[in-house]
């Protein structure tokens, strides 16, 4: 090329890319039909633990052991109060001009007793009251239907370890389409699968206290996978015709990188990236799990052992039920990890990192939030929606999550934003590169609220909440204008060429 277009191109290049913490940003506009949203949950931010005819859930329980679990005895009692400030919330969310909420439901707060024998009518009128007042603000409601707070009778039998768990979340998703269907059309089965089953039934610090690693958490992916494929199914038995609406599940995990480019190396990536993401979104396209966690698992049962593999298999009945029941996938992405194989296999190790057969780790160096989990790096995110994008092809795909913590809930979050704007970025990277179908993105959270074993110390909100003020006040943070600006514009720099 000629050295004159080469400076030209260059004179372009530095023309239209704006820089963040050194990394160039793409200046492109997003789409305009391309929706931003933002997000809670349940438990983190409703309190009214016990109001209004609320049974007991596996928060509740846990939260509410002497000694307690959570970091600063904090409970989710009151949380944000958004049981009754809800108006506020919808009023902040109009402030930032987001296109949708993303927010989910109580199951005890709908059935007090777990099941469906009695529903409560003072909790059905809160998601409904809840839901009237978004719609009157144009603001669109992504329902989830389960993201962690469990009933706790269901929980004492086993909860998701236990099969019969199948046909009460169908039983509950039933009330629920049925409840709110009507006003509702975008239906998220559950949230974070891997964090269910791994964190919650593996390692024992998400559903209740008790751990079988190794065990639990394969119990509990079956089941989860069975109870999402027939409650979509149930949605389009029984109510698509008449609701119109759209079924998807969240699916969470950490981009993978390579530790080098070695082939071992590029081989583990691709393996633990099967085993956390492939693990739920191939039985839900293609029916079945992946072959490296289908064979893996059954390898180290048998040489353990066992004379059944401890990852159940589907029968070919369920393998016709599971596949193609997402009509998109939800994204929650917050972070990357890198990864090498396993020096050697411990074959005594019955554990969900052992079958991997890889060990992943986040540098020290890597830049930190108020998340010991949550490194920031931002090309994660077009690497992680590529490998998506070409692994699922036709699969339409919403970030149902990402989002920047910090510890002291600063309104001044210049870190935030930058973390926002250089993910966004990339995310707009993968749609303009690598043709990525991507419709939505959501911005986690909404409210500073509870971060679950960590209790209130680590903090997400676009809005600042006080937890030591009985109203709980809410305080924009400089990010809610910056996010307020991005939900007008589709810009995330100052000026957008397109
Ligand atoms: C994952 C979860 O869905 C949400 O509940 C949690 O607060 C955030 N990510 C941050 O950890």
């Amino acid at each position: 090329m000629a050295l004159s277009s080469v400076f030209f191109i260059s004179i372009l290049i530095s023309y239209y890319s704006v820089k963040s913490y050194g990394e160039e940003l793409n200046t492109k506009k997003f789409p305009k039909d391309f929706m931003f949203g933002a997000a809670t949950a349940s438990y983190q931010v409703e309190g009214a633990w016990n109001e209004d005819g609320k049974g007991e859930n596996n928060w509740d329980h846990i939260t509410h052991l002497v000694p307690s679990p959570i970091l600063n005895n904090d409970t989710g009692d009151i949380a944000c109060d958004s049981y009754h400030k809800y108006k506020e919330d919808v009023s902040l969310l109009k402030e930032l001009g987001v296109d949708f909420y993303r927010f989910s439901l109580s199951w005890s707060r709908i059935l007090p007793s777990g099941f469906d024998n009695e529903v409560n009518q003072l909790g059905v009128e809160y998601y409904r009251n809840l839901i009237k007042e978004l719609r009157a603000h144009n603001i669109t409601p992504v329902v989830t239907i389960f993201h962690w707070d469990l009933p706790q009778t269901i929980q004492d039998l086993g909860g998701l370890q236990n099969d019969f768990f199948i046909d009460r979340y169908v039983d509950f998703a039933r009330v629920c389409f049925r409840e709110f269907g009507e006003e509702v059309k975008y239906w998220i089965t559950f949230n974070e699968p891997s964090s269910i089953c791994y964190l919650g039934y593996g390692r024992g610090w998400l559903m209740g206290l008790a751990s079988s690693p190794g065990i639990g958490e394969y119990l509990c992916d079956h089941n989860l996978l069975r109870a999402h494929a027939k409650a979509w199914r149930m949605y389009d038995d029984e109510f698509r015709k008449s609701q119109n609406g759209v079924v998807g599940i969240s699916i969470s995990g950490d981009w993978i990188e390579p530790s080098t480019d070695s082939s071992a190396d590029l081989e583990a990536s691709e393996t633990l990236l099967q085993f956390t993401f492939g693990l739920y979104i191939h039985p839900i396209v293609h029916g079945d799990y992946p072959e490296v966690v289908r064979t893996n698992v059954d390898k180290r049962s048998v040489l353990q052992g066992f004379s059944q593999s401890r990852l159940p298999r589907f029968t070919q009945e369920e393998v016709q039920l599971i596949r193609g029941t997402s009509d998109f996938i939800g994204i929650n992405m917050y972070t990357t990890s890198l990864v090498t194989p396993r020096g050697s296999d411990n074959i005594s190790d019955i554990s969900f990192e052992a079958d991997t057969g890889v060990t992943s780790w986040k540098p020290e160096e890597w830049e930190n939030s108020g998340s010991s989990w949550l490194k920031v790096y931002p090309k994660g995110a077009r690497q992680l929606l590529k490998w998506l994008g070409s692994n699922y092809k036709g699969v339409k795909l919403i970030i149902t999550e990402n989002g920047y913590s910090d510890n002291n809930g600063t309104l001044e979050d210049d870190k935030r934003i930058s973390y926002y704007q250089r993910y966004l970025s990339n995310i707009r990277d993968a749609m303009e590169f690598d043709g990525v179908d991507l419709f939505g993105y959501t911005a986690w959270s909404l409210l500073d609220n509870f971060e679950w074993i960590s209790g209130y110390s680590q903090k997400f909100g676009l809005y600042q909440v006080d937890f030591n003020s009985p109203n709980r006040t809410r305080t924009a943070k400089k990010s809610a204008k910056w996010y307020s600006k991005l939900t007008r514009t589709k810009c995330i720099v100052d000026d957008c060429t397109e």
